[in-house]
């Protein structure tokens, strides 16, 4: 049964495409790539570039707004599209970066289907949080130990709402709220503060947060910042 395919492609190296997104994305006629106003298009569209010509991809620009209004008709209408092309005959498929599952606009698209009871279904991707742990080597859990992923609080108490509960925190989205990390670290001392920016991607960039001289107060859209408090 043709169903249209919601490939996550990885933090953004194309080695770390999975087999399977790889065939997936060969098998397509049409490549869906999500393109926003913070260069996420260019980021997707590279990964899958060594695998997908140029002519099967179509670019959708989604603002990056608040308006649920707007993105609910933006979602509506891809939703149509993708299922008029899959219904078509051919195989469609959608690309997200990393993982689906996480924090991911293909969860917006893959909401509309639902509720037009259109068949989907997602080929996981390797999620950031993971490949930027494995960059810097900082085990996310080990034993009995437990980690949470966040987005970042808005101040330094809900910072320590996740920090004093789990051994390892992953925050990510973290843009314009890195001054608000700087300033927990600076504030709490925990062991280990790591930023990784654009990781596997042109350009990464690690900084050690517990020495704070020199970090610009915006980590860019593609940064995830790794906090334990204790060893
Ligand atoms: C919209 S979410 C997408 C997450 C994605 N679905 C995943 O599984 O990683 C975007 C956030 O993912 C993180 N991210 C994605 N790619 C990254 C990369 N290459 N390096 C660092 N952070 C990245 C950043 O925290 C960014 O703000």
């Amino acid at each position: 049964m043709n169903k249209i395919k919601i490939i996550g492609v990885g933090p953004g190296d194309p080695e770390l495409v999975t087999v399977k997104a790889v065939r997936v994305l060969r098998e397509a006629d049409v490549v869906y790539v999500p393109e926003s106003d913070a260069g996420g298009r260019s980021v997707a569209e590279k990964i899958i570039s060594p695998y997908v010509s140029k002519e099967k991809i179509r670019l959708s620009y989604f603002p990056m707004t608040n308006d649920e209004e707007e993105l609910d008709r933006r979602y509506v209408a891809l939703a149509e599209e993708v299922t008029d092309i899959m219904l078509s005959g051919k195989k469609v498929a959608y690309v997200t970066l990393g993982d689906g599952m996480l924090y991911s606009t293909a969860l917006y698209l893959s909401e509309r289907l639902k509720r037009k009871g259109v068949c989907h279904e997602f080929i996981p991707g390797i999620p950031s949080y993971v490949a930027c742990a494995n960059l810097i080597q900082i085990p996310l859990a080990e034993k009995r130990e437990c980690f949470a992923i966040a987005g970042v609080p808005e101040n330094t108490e809900g910072i320590c709402g996740f920090v004093d509960r789990f051994n390892t925190v992953a925050f990510m989205k973290i843009s314009k709220r890195l001054p608000v990390l700087l300033e927990y670290v600076k504030k709490y001392k925990p062991k280990t503060a790591m930023l990784v920016c654009r990781g596997t991607l042109d350009g990464e960039k690690i900084v050690d947060l517990t020495q704070t001289e020199g970090v610009e107060p915006d980590a860019g859209y593609l940064a995830i910042a790794f906090i334990k408090k204790g060893d």
